[in-house]
């Protein structure tokens, strides 16, 4: 590591209540043409009344859209980007999870540059600044809200892509528990598990730092600590606000460090068995973590406190150990899927997995241990008992 810099969103609310500051947004932005942009899941919820009628208050009527896919595919945006050009939007609000984060984060950039929407990986093709967004996260999961990535799938080549440009980075962010407490628990646990993978890949990656180790510890021991309430007590609200926080803490630690082989090997299992991202790295998380423990003993020592505080000091040597321990067992609590033959993927498909995954070079390089084909051929084998 020599020089290292990390990126912020413009403007962050949080706390039970805060998505009333929607109103001042939309005043200080001076927007007319405000669109909202959710998925049916979130709509049939009725979470959407409250950003519309705090819109409403700003003496604006919002254009919905109450559609957007969940793990969006690429060829998805611009059905969208033709909709929101017709409304001129001057301000965009996302209110969901990663998914409708990162479709409102494409739509920002595309409305601007209009020719991103024919090949959303055109290099340089994200030049002018985009059109105004706020994220809303209604997951603890993703961190996109903070991010400067968003992640699309492309169907005919089983992949899926992360588009990065720091002008996606959400000019306001608003964390409210309030649009997390109904959550389903199924769902509560694989996301928070996704945005426990990113602060600790994040903490192992060869990118690391000092900015990126002290939010991802602090978003180890506030995810860590709740977790398993949230899964059990849903409207436990004081937990599923540590949740919200620990999963933006872990997002800003992607704008300053990377994810590494959790998030690699995960890749192929969502673009060819759709298996949902949270629900995928949770499945790897331990097995990747305890195949990089000789080159992290250091790192999951400093760990250890925070996730596992009443850890015998005594004993600091088998910290690393206990850490992995640790994460078999949270699966286990959060009934996380042990094998990935659940999901429709046989053991014969183990090649095609460990080809697809060695060639995410991009996470792979960062990883703290050189893995071999052979090492991450082993973890899905160990997964299709
Ligand atoms: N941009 C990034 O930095 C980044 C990082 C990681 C993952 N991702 C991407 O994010 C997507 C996954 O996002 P996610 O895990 O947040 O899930 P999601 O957005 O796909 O939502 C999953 C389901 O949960 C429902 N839901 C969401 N919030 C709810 C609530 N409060 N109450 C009831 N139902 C609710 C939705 O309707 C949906 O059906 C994937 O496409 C993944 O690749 C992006
Ligand atoms: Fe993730």
């Amino acid at each position: 590591m020599s020089t290292y810099g990390i990126k912020f969103p413009g403007k962050v609310f949080s706390g039970d209540g805060s998505l009333s500051e929607l109103t001042g947004i939309v005043k200080d932005h001076g927007a007319r043409n405000v669109c909202v942009l959710t998925d049916q899941g979130i709509f049939g919820c009725g979470l959407l009344n409250g950003p519309l009628s705090y819109i409403k208050e700003a003496g604006v009527e919002p254009f919905v859209i109450n559609d957007c896919p969940r793990e969006p595919s690429a060829y998805a945006v611009k059905d969208y980007y033709d909709r929101l050009k017709a409304q001129q939007a001057d301000l965009l609000v996302a209110v969901g999870g990663g998914s409708v984060i990162d479709m409102t984060k494409i739509l920002s950039v595309a409305l601007t540059n209009d020719d991103l929407v024919k090949d959303l990986r055109a290099p340089g093709a994200i030049v002018n600044p985009s059109v105004p967004m706020v994220a809303v996260p209604t997951t603890s999961g993703t961190g996109a809200e903070a991010t400067a990535n968003a992640i699309f799938l492309y169907p005919e080549e089983d992949l899926k892509v992360g588009i990065v440009s720091e002008k996606m980075i959400p000019d306001c962010v608003i964390l409210d528990v309030s649009l997390t407490c109904g959550l389903p628990a199924g769902l509560t646990a694989s996301t928070g598990v996704d945005a426990l993978c990113h602060a600790m890949e994040s903490y192992i990656s060869t990118l690391t730092n000092p900015f990126c180790k002290m939010l991802a510890l602090e978003a180890i021991r506030l995810i860590c600590g709740n977790i398993v309430t949230v899964y059990r007590d849903g409207g436990n609200r004081a937990a599923r606000e540590a949740m919200q926080l620990g999963s933006f803490y872990a997002g800003l630690c992607l704008t300053t460090s990377s994810t590494v082989a959790v998030h690699a090997l995960s890749y192929p299992l969502g673009g060819k068995y759709h298996i949902p991202h949270g629900v995928s790295n949770a499945i790897l998380l331990p097995h990747v973590m305890d195949l990089n423990m000789d080159c992290c003993r250091e790192a999951y020592t400093e760990i250890a406190p925070y996730m596992l505080p009443d850890a015998d000091a005594t004993d600091k040597e088998k910290w690393p150990e206990a850490v992995v321990d640790y994460l078999y067992t949270l699966m286990n609590v959060l009934d996380i899927p042990q094998s990935l033959q659940e999901f429709g993927v046989h053991p014969e498909d183990v090649d095609y997995l460990t080809d697809n995954a060695v060639k995410v070079e991009r996470l792979l390089l960062k990883n703290p241990k050189k893995l071999t084909r052979d090492e991450i051929k082993g973890v899905y084998q160990k997964l299709l008992k």
